[in-house]
């Protein structure tokens, strides 16, 4: 495999993702907007990443919280405007952060002009922006495909009497990408964002723009009787036709010609569980990263920890974008056992996180160590779970950001917002950041730490084969381990190697001289090796 040229700042940095709606308010409707971005970006400087990835602020009617796109080139007035967007970039570079913006290709809004017209013409030249087929010949949908969010993933429209495609809500119909119109209006949309100044793009959907020319049947898994949740039931079915098809890598190369020359990056969402597949998806030559997204699925136990990282460092050393939370999951504090238990661990494996090749991304909230926020019922907004009986919503990851005193947690001044506040004052950024002993500050000494080796370039991952819960690898002169048991162990190196972090600070244990470094149950460790001792 070609090794990936990314941007040099790419692999060099820690990333971060603000959802948002939730991150903080600028203008008192209890919405996150680009203004309140803007007046707390000095906190992402203050932790220590790189890179900031916001998600989408464009033109929305939000039936999937701007996921759903009616202009790639406007914001969205509850997000604020053009003037507050170039805004946001300009402080950001004055911290010297860089921003990657989140498009979304595969799919636009049922509001969108091209679709409003697709539908009101069939023989106009929208028509073809959109997958529109003739009903089977039972009168049903064309063929056996599922929205992610469930049900059928097509929609009939009465007037024609044709259906269109959509991978997830009816409100997001799929756009053609053999159709070089397509092609050239998002040609037009990136250099439209590039010019004002953006340093890279996560794209949406990345691994599902093309779909198979003949629109044929995924073969099934197994029966979908009796499963009731929406995302479950998209897994029952083998993605041969409508994911990872070898064409999509064309529009990555064409998309790599154009953001070259502005130095930016492309950072695909390569929602693929399997890394041989994400290996097919980042060949060198298209997009410079795609996230990892396995680590998201799995268990605690080391093992499944060791086998779930390493099979994408096997697939592409080069890199992949390292992820345990994000606006779509539950957090991994809940995740991973709730309250401390869940913390420690989380940032056990963040340790891993930062040392491997690639990019590690934290979503806003995760370096507070927050858990799921608790959404009563009637305050459920996602669609996933409104539109789904017996469907985990992914409202509970996507509550406001807790920052200080005050009302609202110093989220908004609104008198409600539009999730509920999902956690207490202890756990804001202001409290964890006069505790010397916080969970925040924890991760912000390990961002310092990872910030400050300078050597990692180039090194690849070396596992250690350890049957004692210990998860290792070393990569040139560094040391990251995770101890995944729930019983301290010891790590056994030679003298010439130091601590350089912990992710549980205490006094009483001690960092040792001789090589000997406990690691309590869901302890991570960063060391490094001292040259010429050797
Ligand atoms: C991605 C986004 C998710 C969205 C979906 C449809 O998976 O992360 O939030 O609902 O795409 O655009
Ligand atoms: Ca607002």
């Amino acid at each position: 495999m070609k090794p990936v040229a990314a941007p040099s700042w790419l692999f060099d940095s820690v990333g971060y993702e603000v959802y948002i709606r939730s991150f903080c308010d600028g203008n008192g409707d209890g919405i996150g907007d680009l203004p309140g971005l803007s007046s707390r970006l000095d906190h992402l400087a203050r932790i220590g990443v790189g890179i900031v990835w916001i998600t989408p602020f464009y033109k929305s009617p939000m039936a999937d919280f701007g996921y759903d796109v009616a202009d790639y080139r406007a914001i969205d007035p509850v997000f604020g405007s053009l003037d507050d967007f170039d805004r946001v970039i300009a402080r950001a570079h004055d911290l010297g952060l860089r921003v990657v913006i989140d498009i979304v290709p595969n799919h636009s809004s049922i509001s969108h002009a091209w679709f409003e017209a697709a539908r009101a013409d069939p023989q106009g030249e929208y028509r073809d922006y959109y997958i529109w087929r003739d009903p089977s010949p039972d009168g049903g949908p064309p063929n056996n495909w599922m929205s992610h969010f469930g049900g059928p993933a097509w929609t009939l429209d009465e007037a024609s009497g044709q259906y269109y495609l959509h991978l997830f809500l009816p409100e997001q119909p799929d756009l053609n990408w053999r159709n070089p119109a397509v092609h050239r209006e998002f040609e037009q949309i990136l250099r439209f964002w590039l010019d004002r100044g953006v340093d890279g793009f996560r794209i949406d959907v990345a691994h599902a723009m093309v779909k198979d020319e003949q629109l044929r049947d995924n073969p099934m898994l197994m029966p979908l009787d009796g499963v009731t949740d929406a995302r479950y039931q998209f897994a029952c079915m083998d993605h041969k036709y409508d994911l990872t098809q070898p064409e999509t890598l064309d529009i990555y190369r064409e998309w790599r010609r154009i953001v070259e020359p502005y130095g930016a990056a492309l950072i695909g969402e390569t929602y693929v569980l399997d890394a041989a597949d994400l290996a097919k998806m980042l060949p060198g030559d298209g997009l410079h990263t795609g996230f990892w997204f396995t680590p998201m699925h799995m268990g605690w136990e080391a093992n499944t920890i060791r086998r779930t990282l390493k099979a994408a460092t096997d697939a592409v050393p080069a890199g992949v974008g390292w992820v345990q939370s994000s606006h779509d999951e539950s957090r991994p504090v809940a995740r991973f056992g709730g309250g401390d238990l869940g913390r420690r661990r989380s940032l056990g494996l963040s340790v891993l996180m930062m040392g491997l090749p690639g990019v590690p991304f934290i979503y806003e909230g995760e370096e507070l160590g927050l858990d799921d926020g608790v959404v009563p019922t009637d305050r459920l907004t996602d669609p996933v779970a409104v539109r789904n009986e017996g469907s985990v919503g992914r409202d509970p990851c996507r509550t406001p950001m807790p920052w200080g005193p005050g009302p609202n947690l110093g989220f908004s001044t609104a008198a409600d917002t539009w999730l509920p506040l999902g956690h207490d004052e202890q756990w804001s950024v202001a409290s964890q950041s006069a505790d010397p002993e916080s969970h925040l500050n924890r991760v912000i000494a390990m961002i310092k730490v990872r910030n400050s080796l300078t050597d990692l370039a180039g090194e690849r991952a070396s596992w250690m084969d350890r049957d004692d819960g210990v998860v290792a690898f070393t990569r040139g002169d560094n040391m990251f381990a995770l101890n995944a048991d729930d019983t301290a162990r010891v790590l056994d190196c030679d003298p010439t190697w130091t601590c350089l972090f912990r992710s549980q600070p205490d006094p009483s244990v001690p960092t040792a001289s001789d090589g000997r470094f406990e690691l309590r149950p869901g302890e991570g460790m960063i060391l490094a090796r001292t040259r010429g001792v050797r």
